[in-house]
């Protein structure tokens, strides 16, 4: 499975709109359902309306009434490249992630291809992340 997750980002990569950074991200979630839902990053010509491939993926996801992931994973680099470094998942996508981790927590996955890959629990790019609890 996280094989699949890791080819499914490294495929919506492919889609990403770049045309200002030229670096290319996709991401691939993984509900606790078990269903995968991709998403790559969006960018414009006003900088500030850029929008991750780890939000898209979420939001897309959160739009079709999934709303708890067990995994995420994420595959970037230089444009019409392969990823040759690990692309870390930026704070803003990690509180994003937070939100919507699943009952067991949710894993990150970086991946370079399907065989190179580091994962983390989300606990440990994100320690004492702000949650619903806080606001309710
Ligand atoms: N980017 C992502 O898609 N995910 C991240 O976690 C970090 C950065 C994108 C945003 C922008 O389109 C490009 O990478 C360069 O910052």
């Amino acid at each position: 499975m996280k094989k699949e997750l890791i080819r499914a980002a490294l495929k919506a990569r492919e889609n990403s709109y770049a045309p200002y950074s030229h670096y290319q991200v996709g991401a691939a979630v993984l509900t606790d359902q078990g269903e995968i839902v991709t998403g790559c990053n969006v960018e414009n010509a006003s900088y500030g309306a850029c929008c991750c491939a780890e939000r898209t993926a979420v939001f897309k996801a959160v739009s079709q009434g999934k709303t708890s992931f067990q995994a995420i994973a994420v595959a970037g680099g230089a444009q019409g490249r392969a990823p040759e470094d690990f692309a870390w998942p930026c704070g803003i996508c990690r509180q994003v992630l937070h939100e919507f981790a699943g009952g067991k927590g949710m894993t990150v996955i970086v991946a370079k291809s399907q065989e190179e890959f580091v994962e983390y629990p989300l606990g440990e790019l994100l320690p004492h992340g702000f949650g619903g609890d806080s606001v309710l």
